[in-house]
Order: structure tokens, then C-alpha cells, then sequence
């Protein structure tokens, strides 16, 4: 998933006069805990199609880590070969306009937003107009900056990848984390019959959020029960694509959102691009994709929100200066659903 662009990085020095605020910078790839730290450096500058965003929450999620790490390699080819061009990380956001650049006709300097900006983890982060929407009513500035990138990839998987129709049943592989327990909830909200896989510690909150069945994956395989579903969404794990087609229909939809592994060089990325490459010879239909960063989705995760169908599930909220440990929280597996980190007002 292209997150971030390519400019050059924030300036290191400081102008007289210049405003400036709290963030999280890095100046090399590595641990979190090693190479993230809370330095004073000048508030980013706006282009004309972009908006200057008071932070009041952002959003960890797994893409952030990639960034940290600067894994697995390609990475480095997007963000900067030796050290990442730009020094603050952090995707999602939910804040107050400051600031808008002369082409920007939404929003308006006071306008609630949310969505996906460039270096969240700050006091002011730079967002394009076109990647932000007004924050849903319904909820507080924490729980929307848990939204932006899992709720994206959640819905853009199932509506224009596995195509969810009311009445399919669908498995959703990784249904406890930041992306699955969005697309549990709004798999519902589309009709499906949900059956969610998780670690024991979790299968609680899956079925509070609504799946159907929940397979503990401690205790028991996908394919034991004999269950064979339309389509499955596949965001955690590394199951085998043989053991995934055995429980897909002959014209089930299988889509892999992701799932980490130790791999350097292809973090995973292989399984995708086997299932791609079977994809033409079988009846299913095996693929992956990269979820898009746009505000007419922001506004459709909005609908389902201030309907009540859909509601971010906020496992825990650090502020600003425990980054590192909210990013480890994360990579443990120990979160149920999302992390968010808090930015004092
Ligand atoms: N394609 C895209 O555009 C896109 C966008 C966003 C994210 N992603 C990728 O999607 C993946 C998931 O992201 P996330 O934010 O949801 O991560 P996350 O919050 O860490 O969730 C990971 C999920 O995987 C489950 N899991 C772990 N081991 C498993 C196993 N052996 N069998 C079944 N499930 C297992 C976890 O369940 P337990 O915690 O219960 O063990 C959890 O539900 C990552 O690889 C991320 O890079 C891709």
C-alpha cells in the first residue's frame, strides 16, 4: 500500500520564527523501540491541494511498522533506500483543520476530519484534501483515527474484491485485528454469513461485533468442520492456499488482504502472487490487492458508522510519547482491534 510521497524530508534545522510542535521522528529503519524518538521540529509546510491537520488522534497499524522496520526490502525502494525520506511517521488521523492550501474548497480552517494524512504521529500532520472526510458525528477523535486504513482495506475487500452478496458465507481469516474487525462488522452490515477465525484470547470480541461462528485457530483447523464458504477474506495467518481452496465453493472468491511473516525480501507478498498466477487455471477466483487511499470510501465507512452497523473497536489508546510501545503492542498480537494513539489538545 503507497502511503507516503516521496518529498524531500522535513527540514532538520530551525528558522528563526518558525512554529514548531511535538512528533515522533526516525532518522534510520529498525525497531521501533530503537529508533523512534520525540524531538521539536517545525510544523509541516501545505502544498496548495493540501490541508494542515491539528491532530487529535492517529492510527497504528501494521502498514506504519512496515515503515519503521523498512521491511520487507521493497519497502525501501518506495520510502528511501537507506533511511526514509521523511522522518515522521503515522497514516491515520482524525483532527481539526488549521490550515488550507490555496486550491483547497473542503474543509475549512475549525472543520472536524478524519482520514489519511503524511506523519500523523505530530501535533500537525499535512493530509491531501482528497484523503480526508468530516469525522463521523457518531464517534470521538480515537475512535475515529482507528477507521481511515483498516476500515478502507475491510470494505474495498469484500464490496469490490470479494463482491459480498446477502446470503453468501464468508470466512474471514484475521476477523480480531485491525482490519478483520472491520470487515466482520461490515460484512454483516452487507448481509453475509460470517464466520470469523481468531486466537483463543479473542473470540469473544469477534462474536460481539457480530460474526456468525467463530473458529478458534489455537484448537482447530478451517477446513475440520467441513464448512465450505463464497468467498474468503484472508488478512492474517499464512494459511496454506491449499487448505484455503479446499474450503472455498468451486466458485468461491478467495482474496488475501496480507499476513505477516519473517520473509525479508517478500514479507508474505509470495502467497498473493502465487494465488494470482493459479488464479486463471482453477474455477475460484485467488487474488490479492492494495487498498486505496480515497475520501468517497471515508464517506461510505461514514454511513455505516452513523447507522450503527459499524464501530471501531479500540483495544487501547497511548499518548504521543509511548509510539513505540503502541507499535509493540500491535506486532505482539496482543491488540483486539485497533491501537490509537491520543495527542494532548
Ligand atoms: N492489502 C492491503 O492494502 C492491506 C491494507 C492493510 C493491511 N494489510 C495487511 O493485512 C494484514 C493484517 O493487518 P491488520 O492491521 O489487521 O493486523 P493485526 O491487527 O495485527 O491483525 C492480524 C490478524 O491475524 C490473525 N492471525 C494471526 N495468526 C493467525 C493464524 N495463525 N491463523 C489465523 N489468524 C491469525 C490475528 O488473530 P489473533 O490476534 O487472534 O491471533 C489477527 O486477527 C497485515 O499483513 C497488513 O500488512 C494489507
Amino acid at each position: 500500500m503507497a502511503h507516503e510521497d516521496n518529498r524531500p524530508a522535513e527540514k532538520a534545522g530551525v528558522a528563526a520564527g518558525e512554529k514548531l510542535m511535538n512528533a515522533i521522528v526516525q532518522d534510520e529503519y529498525g525497531d521501533a523501540g530503537q529508533v523512534l524518538r520525540l524531538e521539536r521540529i517545525p510544523r509541516p509546510e501545505i502544498g496548495d491541494d493540501e490541508v494542515l491537520v491539528r491532530v487529535r488522534a492517529a492510527g497504528v497499524d501494521r502498514g506504519v511498522w512496515h515503515l519503521t522496520a523498512g521491511l520487507p526490502y521493497p519497502v525501501r525502494l518506495a520510502f528511501g533506500l537507506r533511511a526514509p525520506r521523511t522522518r515522521v511517521r503515522g497514516l491515520d488521523v482524525a483532527g481539526i483543520v488549521e490550515a488550507v492550501g490555496g486550491k483547497v474548497t473542503w474543509p475549512r480552517p475549525g472543520d472536524e476530519v478524519f482520514g489519511i494524512g503524511q506523519g500523523t504521529f505530530a501535533e500537525y500532520a499535512r493530509c491531501r484534501a482528497d484523503k480526508l472526510a468530516p469525522k463521523p458525528q457518531r464517534l470521538s477523535f480515537e475512535q475515529a483515527a482507528a477507521v481511515p486504513v483498516s476500515g478502507l482495506t475491510a470494505l474495498q475487500g469484500l464490496r469490490d474484491h470479494a463482491r459480498v452478496q446477502p446470503g453468501q458465507k464468508l470466512l474471514i481469516i484475521g476477523a480480531s485485528g485491525g482490519v478483520g474487525t472491520f470487515a466482520v462488522q461490515i460484512a454483516k452490515a452487507l448481509g453475509a454469513e460470517v464466520t470469523g477465525v481468531c486466537s483463543t484470547a479473542k473470540v469473544d470480541v469477534v462474536r460481539s461485533l457480530g460474526a456468525d461462528r467463530v473458529v478458534d485457530y489455537t484448537r482447530e483447523g478451517i477446513a475440520d468442520a467441513g464448512r465450505r464458504y463464497d468467498a474468503v477474506l484472508d488478512i492474517g495467518g499464512n494459511t496454506p492456499l491449499g487448505t484455503i481452496r479446499r474450503v472455498l465453493t468451486p466458485r468461491g472468491t478467495l482474496v488475501i488482504v496480507g499476513g505477516e511473516t519473517d520473509g525479508r525480501w517478500l514479507g508474505g507478498l509470495d502467497r498473493q502472487l502465487r494465488a494470482l498466477a493459479l488464479s486463471p487455471f482453477v474455477g475460484q477466483k485467488l487474488g490479492g490487492f492494495l487498498s486505496s487511499e480515497n475520501n468517497r470510501d471515508l464517506t461510505v465507512l461514514t454511513e455505516f458508522i452513523e447507522s450503527g452497523q459499524v464501530t471501531p473497536e479500540i483495544d487501547r489508546t497511548y499518548p504521543l510519547t509511548e509510539v513505540p510501545a503502541a507499535i509493540r503492542h500491535m506486532t505482539d498480537g496482543r491488540a483486539r482491534g485497533k491501537v490509537v494513539i491520543a495527542v494532548a489538545d
